[in-house]
Protein backbone atom coordinates (compact mmCIF):
# COMPACT_ATOMS: atom_id res chain seq x y z
CA UNK A 1 0.00 0.00 0.00
CA UNK A 2 1.38 3.60 -0.89
CA UNK A 3 -0.01 6.47 0.55
CA UNK A 4 0.85 10.15 0.21
CA UNK A 5 0.68 12.53 3.19
CA UNK A 6 0.42 15.84 3.75
CA UNK A 7 1.69 16.38 7.49
CA UNK A 8 0.98 19.97 7.51
CA UNK A 9 0.65 22.48 10.06
CA UNK A 10 -3.06 23.06 10.01
CA UNK A 11 -4.65 19.68 8.16
CA UNK A 12 -3.25 15.51 7.74
CA UNK A 13 -4.34 14.89 4.18
CA UNK A 14 -3.49 11.05 3.31
CA UNK A 15 -4.08 9.79 -0.16
CA UNK A 16 -3.70 6.36 -1.68
CA UNK A 17 -2.74 6.20 -5.60
CA UNK A 18 -5.99 5.10 -7.29
CA UNK A 19 -8.42 4.91 -4.24
CA UNK A 20 -8.37 9.02 -3.94
CA UNK A 21 -8.41 10.85 -0.16
CA UNK A 22 -8.55 8.65 2.65
CA UNK A 23 -8.83 10.97 4.73
CA UNK A 24 -8.46 15.46 5.68
CA UNK A 25 -8.80 16.60 9.05
CA UNK A 26 -7.27 19.09 11.44
CA UNK A 27 -3.57 18.20 12.45
CA UNK A 28 -4.71 18.87 16.12
CA UNK A 29 -4.91 16.05 19.33
CA UNK A 30 -6.22 15.96 22.13
CA UNK A 31 -4.55 14.01 25.11
CA UNK A 32 -4.72 13.63 29.09
CA UNK A 33 -2.17 16.20 30.34
CA UNK A 34 -1.20 13.54 32.77
CA UNK A 35 -0.89 10.24 30.94
CA UNK A 36 -0.68 11.54 27.46
CA UNK A 37 -3.16 9.61 26.35
CA UNK A 38 -5.58 9.80 23.54
CA UNK A 39 -8.46 11.66 23.74
CA UNK A 40 -9.59 12.90 20.66
CA UNK A 41 -7.87 13.70 17.31
CA UNK A 42 -8.63 15.33 14.22
CA UNK A 43 -12.24 16.27 13.35
CA UNK A 44 -12.95 15.85 17.28
CA UNK A 45 -10.26 17.56 18.61
CA UNK A 46 -10.13 20.93 16.78
CA UNK A 47 -13.17 22.39 18.66
CA UNK A 48 -11.16 21.39 21.79
CA UNK A 49 -8.87 24.11 21.00
CA UNK A 50 -9.09 26.55 23.89
CA UNK A 51 -12.05 24.91 25.51
CA UNK A 52 -10.04 22.43 27.53
CA UNK A 53 -9.82 21.73 31.60
CA UNK A 54 -6.66 21.50 33.26
CA UNK A 55 -7.05 17.72 32.38
CA UNK A 56 -6.96 17.91 28.77
CA UNK A 57 -4.41 19.18 26.25
CA UNK A 58 -5.59 19.86 22.86
CA UNK A 59 -2.88 20.69 20.45
CA UNK A 60 -1.78 20.87 17.20
CA UNK A 61 1.89 19.64 17.20
CA UNK A 62 3.19 21.07 14.03
CA UNK A 63 4.50 24.60 14.15
CA UNK A 64 5.45 26.47 11.18
CA UNK A 65 5.69 23.28 9.21
CA UNK A 66 7.55 21.19 11.42
CA UNK A 67 7.02 19.01 13.86
CA UNK A 68 6.81 21.43 17.57
CA UNK A 69 6.05 18.02 19.47
CA UNK A 70 7.38 15.27 18.58
CA UNK A 71 5.48 12.46 20.84
CA UNK A 72 2.03 13.91 19.91
CA UNK A 73 2.59 14.10 16.25
CA UNK A 74 3.81 10.63 16.18
CA UNK A 75 0.65 10.08 18.01
CA UNK A 76 -1.32 11.66 16.15
CA UNK A 77 -0.50 10.47 12.70
CA UNK A 78 -0.17 6.80 14.47
CA UNK A 79 -4.08 7.19 15.02
CA UNK A 80 -4.71 8.65 11.34
CA UNK A 81 -2.86 5.89 9.99
CA UNK A 82 -4.47 2.91 11.39
CA UNK A 83 -7.77 4.05 10.58
CA UNK A 84 -6.81 4.21 7.22
CA UNK A 85 -5.03 1.05 7.14
CA UNK A 86 -7.59 -0.63 9.55
CA UNK A 87 -7.72 -3.78 8.02
CA UNK A 88 -4.40 -4.37 6.47
CA UNK A 89 -1.58 -6.26 7.87
CA UNK A 90 1.13 -4.73 5.57
CA UNK A 91 2.85 -1.57 6.82
CA UNK A 92 2.36 1.01 3.79
CA UNK A 93 4.85 2.50 2.21
CA UNK A 94 4.85 6.06 2.71
CA UNK A 95 5.73 9.70 0.70
CA UNK A 96 5.27 12.77 3.00
CA UNK A 97 5.49 15.98 1.66
CA UNK A 98 7.75 18.74 3.21
CA UNK A 99 8.47 22.23 3.46
CA UNK A 100 11.56 23.63 1.30
CA UNK A 101 13.97 25.00 3.89
CA UNK A 102 14.21 22.80 6.51
CA UNK A 103 17.14 21.47 8.59
CA UNK A 104 18.73 18.08 9.35
CA UNK A 105 16.87 17.49 12.44
CA UNK A 106 14.02 18.26 11.54
CA UNK A 107 14.19 16.24 8.25
CA UNK A 108 15.48 13.33 10.51
CA UNK A 109 12.16 13.90 12.91
CA UNK A 110 9.42 13.99 10.36
CA UNK A 111 11.32 10.18 9.15
CA UNK A 112 11.44 8.90 12.83
CA UNK A 113 7.81 10.43 13.44
CA UNK A 114 6.22 8.52 10.36
CA UNK A 115 8.36 5.23 10.89
CA UNK A 116 7.24 5.01 14.44
CA UNK A 117 3.60 5.99 13.63
CA UNK A 118 3.64 2.74 11.47
CA UNK A 119 5.09 3.00 8.27
CA UNK A 120 6.69 0.39 6.40
CA UNK A 121 8.76 2.75 4.37
CA UNK A 122 9.69 6.72 4.51
CA UNK A 123 9.80 9.34 1.52
CA UNK A 124 10.07 13.02 2.20
CA UNK A 125 8.81 15.14 -1.05
CA UNK A 126 9.50 18.52 -0.66
CA UNK A 127 6.66 20.67 -0.91
CA UNK A 128 5.94 22.13 -4.21
CA UNK A 129 7.04 18.95 -6.25
CA UNK A 130 4.38 16.96 -4.27
CA UNK A 131 1.98 20.23 -5.35
CA UNK A 132 3.04 20.66 -8.74
CA UNK A 133 2.08 16.71 -9.40
CA UNK A 134 -1.08 16.94 -7.83
CA UNK A 135 -2.06 19.85 -9.51
CA UNK A 136 -1.18 17.66 -12.58
CA UNK A 137 1.49 19.45 -13.91
CA UNK A 138 4.20 18.34 -16.02
CA UNK A 139 7.14 18.54 -14.19
CA UNK A 140 9.06 16.58 -16.78
CA UNK A 141 9.64 18.73 -19.50
CA UNK A 142 12.26 20.87 -20.16
CA UNK A 143 10.11 24.16 -19.27
CA UNK A 144 10.00 26.47 -15.89
CA UNK A 145 6.64 26.15 -13.75
CA UNK A 146 6.32 28.01 -10.97
CA UNK A 147 4.77 27.06 -8.23
CA UNK A 148 3.61 28.67 -4.91
CA UNK A 149 2.23 26.21 -2.03
CA UNK A 150 0.63 28.26 0.18
CA UNK A 151 -0.53 26.91 3.36
CA UNK A 152 -1.11 27.42 7.52
CA UNK A 153 2.24 27.44 8.55
CA UNK A 154 4.96 28.08 5.56
CA UNK A 155 4.64 29.25 2.25
CA UNK A 156 6.65 27.21 -0.33
CA UNK A 157 8.02 28.98 -3.73
CA UNK A 158 9.35 26.86 -6.42
CA UNK A 159 10.80 27.00 -10.34
CA UNK A 160 10.31 23.16 -11.08
CA UNK A 161 11.77 21.89 -14.31
CA UNK A 162 13.18 18.48 -15.73
CA UNK A 163 11.67 16.59 -12.51
CA UNK A 164 14.38 19.06 -10.62
CA UNK A 165 13.65 22.26 -8.28
CA UNK A 166 15.83 25.03 -10.22
CA UNK A 167 15.55 27.86 -7.42
CA UNK A 168 13.38 27.56 -4.61
CA UNK A 169 12.88 29.47 -0.93
CA UNK A 170 10.25 28.78 2.12
CA UNK A 171 9.21 31.19 4.58
CA UNK A 172 8.13 29.96 7.66
CA UNK A 173 5.16 32.61 7.49
CA UNK A 174 1.13 31.37 5.92
CA UNK A 175 -2.09 31.10 6.98
CA UNK A 176 -1.42 31.23 10.87
CA UNK A 177 0.74 34.43 10.81
CA UNK A 178 -2.38 36.06 8.87
CA UNK A 179 -4.78 34.45 11.76
CA UNK A 180 -2.41 36.06 14.48
CA UNK A 181 -2.40 39.40 12.91
CA UNK A 182 -6.09 39.31 13.04
CA UNK A 183 -5.82 38.46 16.08
CA UNK A 184 -3.60 41.53 17.44
CA UNK A 185 -5.69 43.96 15.33
CA UNK A 186 -9.36 42.97 17.16
CA UNK A 187 -7.27 43.05 20.59
CA UNK A 188 -5.58 46.66 19.80
CA UNK A 189 -8.77 48.46 18.24
CA UNK A 190 -11.60 46.73 20.28
CA UNK A 191 -10.06 45.39 23.40
CA UNK A 192 -11.54 42.07 22.62
CA UNK A 193 -9.38 38.88 22.75
CA UNK A 194 -10.15 36.39 20.65
CA UNK A 195 -9.13 32.58 19.80
CA UNK A 196 -7.60 30.99 17.04
CA UNK A 197 -10.42 29.24 15.86
CA UNK A 198 -12.47 32.78 15.71
CA UNK A 199 -9.67 34.71 14.01
CA UNK A 200 -9.07 31.78 11.03
CA UNK A 201 -13.24 32.16 10.90
CA UNK A 202 -12.96 35.46 10.45
CA UNK A 203 -10.38 35.51 7.62
CA UNK A 204 -12.03 33.02 5.46
CA UNK A 205 -15.44 34.87 6.17
CA UNK A 206 -14.64 38.63 5.34
CA UNK A 207 -10.52 38.63 4.73
CA UNK A 208 -9.02 39.34 1.88
CA UNK A 209 -5.79 40.14 0.37
CA UNK A 210 -7.86 42.91 -1.75
CA UNK A 211 -10.85 44.42 -0.60
CA UNK A 212 -14.23 42.98 -1.35
CA UNK A 213 -16.34 44.11 -4.06
CA UNK A 214 -19.02 43.48 -1.68
CA UNK A 215 -18.72 45.07 1.91
CA UNK A 216 -19.17 42.03 4.32
CA UNK A 217 -19.25 42.11 8.16
CA UNK A 218 -18.70 39.10 10.78
CA UNK A 219 -19.45 39.12 15.27
CA UNK A 220 -16.35 38.54 16.27
CA UNK A 221 -16.84 36.63 19.76
CA UNK A 222 -14.39 36.84 22.42
CA UNK A 223 -13.11 37.90 26.34
CA UNK A 224 -12.54 42.04 27.07
CA UNK A 225 -8.85 42.50 27.90
CA UNK A 226 -9.75 44.78 30.50
CA UNK A 227 -13.31 43.71 32.59
CA UNK A 228 -12.28 39.92 31.76
CA UNK A 229 -16.10 39.87 30.34
CA UNK A 230 -17.38 37.87 27.38
CA UNK A 231 -17.99 40.38 24.75
CA UNK A 232 -18.50 40.67 20.90
CA UNK A 233 -18.38 43.22 18.34
CA UNK A 234 -18.73 43.71 14.45
CA UNK A 235 -16.21 43.77 12.34
CA UNK A 236 -15.67 44.45 8.31
CA UNK A 237 -14.74 42.99 5.65
CA UNK A 238 -12.60 46.58 4.71
CA UNK A 239 -10.94 45.92 8.39
CA UNK A 240 -10.33 42.55 8.38
CA UNK A 241 -8.27 43.06 4.96
CA UNK A 242 -6.94 45.69 6.26
CA UNK A 243 -5.55 44.11 9.56
CA UNK A 244 -3.96 40.88 7.53
CA UNK A 245 -2.25 42.89 4.79
CA UNK A 246 1.07 42.90 5.96
CA UNK A 247 1.44 40.09 6.70
CA UNK A 248 -0.12 38.63 3.00
CA UNK A 249 2.68 41.28 1.53
CA UNK A 250 5.59 39.54 3.90
CA UNK A 251 3.71 36.07 2.43
CA UNK A 252 4.00 36.95 -1.33
CA UNK A 253 7.18 39.25 -1.04
CA UNK A 254 9.05 35.46 -1.07
CA UNK A 255 7.90 34.75 -4.77
CA UNK A 256 9.41 37.89 -5.56
CA UNK A 257 12.88 37.02 -4.41
CA UNK A 258 12.77 33.60 -6.13
CA UNK A 259 11.73 35.34 -9.70
CA UNK A 260 14.69 37.55 -9.15
CA UNK A 261 17.25 35.01 -9.51
CA UNK A 262 15.06 32.44 -11.57
CA UNK A 263 17.63 32.21 -14.87
CA UNK A 264 15.94 34.00 -17.51
CA UNK A 265 14.99 30.98 -19.91
CA UNK A 266 12.83 30.09 -17.10
CA UNK A 267 11.19 33.30 -16.16
CA UNK A 268 10.22 33.53 -19.94
CA UNK A 269 8.71 30.02 -19.26
CA UNK A 270 6.64 31.18 -16.29
CA UNK A 271 5.98 34.61 -17.76
CA UNK A 272 4.21 31.91 -20.52
CA UNK A 273 2.52 29.83 -18.07
CA UNK A 274 1.67 31.94 -15.36
CA UNK A 275 2.24 30.54 -11.34
CA UNK A 276 0.39 27.92 -10.20
CA UNK A 277 -0.49 28.54 -6.75
CA UNK A 278 -1.93 25.73 -4.20
CA UNK A 279 -2.06 24.96 -0.97
CA UNK A 280 -5.15 25.96 1.22
CA UNK A 281 -4.80 30.02 1.79
CA UNK A 282 -4.83 29.74 -2.63
CA UNK A 283 -8.55 29.49 -1.84
CA UNK A 284 -8.31 33.41 0.32
CA UNK A 285 -10.17 35.49 -1.32
CA UNK A 286 -8.56 38.16 -4.05
CA UNK A 287 -5.23 36.35 -3.20
CA UNK A 288 -4.69 35.56 -7.30
CA UNK A 289 -5.50 38.90 -8.17
CA UNK A 290 -3.38 40.47 -5.81
CA UNK A 291 -0.42 38.30 -7.01
CA UNK A 292 -1.00 39.40 -10.78
CA UNK A 293 -1.21 42.71 -9.53
CA UNK A 294 1.89 42.97 -8.35
CA UNK A 295 4.05 40.71 -10.57
CA UNK A 296 1.95 41.36 -13.52
CA UNK A 297 2.26 37.54 -14.28
CA UNK A 298 -1.50 35.31 -14.80
CA UNK A 299 -1.97 33.33 -11.39
CA UNK A 300 -3.88 30.15 -11.71
CA UNK A 301 -5.50 27.82 -8.62
CA UNK A 302 -5.95 24.47 -9.31
CA UNK A 303 -9.27 22.36 -8.25
CA UNK A 304 -8.91 21.27 -4.55
CA UNK A 305 -5.62 23.37 -4.19
CA UNK A 306 -5.41 22.05 -0.49
CA UNK A 307 -5.58 18.67 -1.72
CA UNK A 308 -2.62 19.23 -4.30
CA UNK A 309 0.34 18.35 -1.87
CA UNK A 310 -0.68 14.60 -0.62
CA UNK A 311 -2.46 13.98 -4.31
CA UNK A 312 1.09 14.62 -5.34
CA UNK A 313 3.18 13.15 -2.81
CA UNK A 314 1.39 9.81 -3.43
CA UNK A 315 2.13 9.83 -6.93
CA UNK A 316 5.16 10.88 -6.76
CA UNK A 317 6.07 7.86 -4.76
CA UNK A 318 4.88 5.31 -7.54
CA UNK A 319 7.32 7.35 -9.98
CA UNK A 320 10.09 7.97 -7.23
CA UNK A 321 12.67 6.15 -9.33
CA UNK A 322 12.31 8.90 -12.28
CA UNK A 323 12.39 11.89 -9.49
CA UNK A 324 15.71 13.60 -9.23
CA UNK A 325 14.71 15.08 -5.50
CA UNK A 326 13.69 12.31 -3.13
CA UNK A 327 15.34 12.68 0.43
CA UNK A 328 16.17 9.04 1.80
CA UNK A 329 14.74 7.52 4.32
CA UNK A 330 17.25 5.32 6.13
CA UNK A 331 20.60 6.77 5.95
CA UNK A 332 18.57 10.18 6.36
CA UNK A 333 20.82 11.78 3.23
CA UNK A 334 19.47 14.07 0.53
CA UNK A 335 20.27 11.46 -2.48
CA UNK A 336 20.21 11.77 -6.05
CA UNK A 337 17.71 9.40 -8.10
CA UNK A 338 16.18 6.90 -4.98
CA UNK A 339 14.18 4.13 -6.00
CA UNK A 340 11.84 3.57 -3.14
CA UNK A 341 8.77 2.12 -4.35
CA UNK A 342 10.45 -1.44 -3.71
N1 LIG B 1 -11.28 29.56 1.97
C1 LIG B 1 -10.17 29.91 2.61
N2 LIG B 1 -9.78 31.20 2.67
C2 LIG B 1 -8.66 31.56 3.31
N3 LIG B 1 -7.84 30.69 3.93
C3 LIG B 1 -8.16 29.39 3.92
C4 LIG B 1 -9.33 28.92 3.26
N4 LIG B 1 -9.40 27.58 3.42
C5 LIG B 1 -8.31 27.22 4.15
N5 LIG B 1 -7.58 28.32 4.45
C6 LIG B 1 -6.34 28.37 5.23
O1 LIG B 1 -5.38 27.50 4.66
C7 LIG B 1 -4.47 27.09 5.70
C8 LIG B 1 -4.30 25.60 5.66
O2 LIG B 1 -3.76 25.22 4.42
P1 LIG B 1 -3.13 23.77 4.22
O3 LIG B 1 -4.12 22.75 4.58
O4 LIG B 1 -2.54 23.76 2.86
O5 LIG B 1 -1.99 23.86 5.32
P2 LIG B 1 -1.01 22.74 5.87
O6 LIG B 1 -0.59 21.84 4.74
O7 LIG B 1 -1.63 22.08 7.03
O8 LIG B 1 0.20 23.64 6.39
P3 LIG B 1 1.76 23.69 5.99
O9 LIG B 1 1.88 23.12 4.60
O10 LIG B 1 2.10 25.15 6.03
O11 LIG B 1 2.46 22.92 7.04
C9 LIG B 1 -5.08 27.54 7.02
O12 LIG B 1 -4.40 28.69 7.49
C10 LIG B 1 -6.52 27.86 6.65
O13 LIG B 1 -7.07 28.86 7.48
MG1 LIG C 1 0.96 21.67 3.42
Amino acid sequence: MNLGIDLGTSRVTIYQPGRGVLLDEPAVIAVDAKSDKLVACGNEAVTMLGRTPDSIRAVKPLKKGVIAEYALTEQMLWYFLRRVCSNRIAKPCVAVSIAEKITEVERRSFIEAVYAAGARKVTLVPQTVAAAIGAGLDVSRPCGQMVINIGGGTTDVSVLSLKGVAVSDSARIAGDAVDEAIARYIRAQYGLIIGELTAEELKIKVGGAMPREEALTAVAKGRDSITGLPREVVVTSDEISEAMAETVAQMTAIFHRVLEVTPPEMAGDILRNGLCVTGGMAQMYGLTAYMTRLTGLPCFVPENPALCAAIGAGTALQYSSSFSEIYDLNSFSYRLSGNVTN
